[in-house]
């Protein structure tokens, strides 16, 4: 049996202000689309370039069907952050690895109107407590643009570890920008 059964934790969560985590859905394309558009400019300056395409109901719903494709294949485990029919932020594990490595990829963004209300933060935990608990990960890796400070604080809040400065990482709004890399130990379990 085994020792992490005070970790599994249930969806939809309630996170905070009414907001619920949630599992994606093929029905999300629209609230994404609303989502995006709402946010094009507050998220731009942290994401990579976007076509036009990615801006519409049917850009959307392409993406949203790629990703649950990808969450059937078990690489990816995409949330939503739902506060009535809107959605309000996304936090997603990518490149979910199993073996020896057990690791996934951190990714995530709240609404520019939810901002500083603590979302992220809850909604972070909630994502490593699913990795450990669920997912029987071992490590999550994030990152953060050496400029992205309230990224950096949310990572620092929920127990990430700083590895260090990667040069040149990411395309970022049309540069390859330089990231502070982070990680979290989840456990130290054997893998099964
Ligand atoms: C980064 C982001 C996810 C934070 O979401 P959020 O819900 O506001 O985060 P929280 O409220 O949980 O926590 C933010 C923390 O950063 C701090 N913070 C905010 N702006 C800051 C700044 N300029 N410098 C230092 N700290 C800052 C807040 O004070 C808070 O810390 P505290 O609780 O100790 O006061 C959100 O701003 C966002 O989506 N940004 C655009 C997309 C993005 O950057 N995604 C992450 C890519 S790595």
């Amino acid at each position: 049996m085994p020792s992490y059964d005070d970790t599994v934790i249930t969806f939809p969560l309630a996170v905070a202000h009414d907001v619920l985590m949630r599992p994606l859905e093929e029905g999300d394309f629209s609230r994404l689309c609303r989502a995006y558009l709402r946010n094009r400019d507050h998220l731009r300056p942290w994401d990579l370039r976007r076509s036009e395409d990615f801006f519409t109901e049917q850009g959307q719903a392409d993406r949203v069907r790629g990703q649950l494709k990808e969450r059937e294949a078990g690489r990816l485990v995409p949330w939503v952050l739902a506060l009535g029919n809107e959605v309000v932020g996304a936090v997603t594990l990518s490149n979910v690895s199993l073996g020896s490595f057990r690791n996934a990829n951190l990714g995530y963004w709240i609404d520019a109107e939810w901002v500083g209300r603590g979302l992220a933060t809850e909604a972070v935990r909630a994502a490593c407590q699913a990795a450990d608990g669920q997912l029987d990960l071992h490590r999550i890796e994030a990152c953060a643009m050496i400029t992205n400070l309230a990224s950096q604080r949310v990572l620092a809040k929920c127990g990430f570890g700083v590895i260090g400065t990667a040069p040149k990482y990411l395309h970022i709004d049309g540069e390859w920008r330089d990231h502070v890399l982070f990680q979290k130990i989840l456990n130290g379990r054997t893998p099964g």
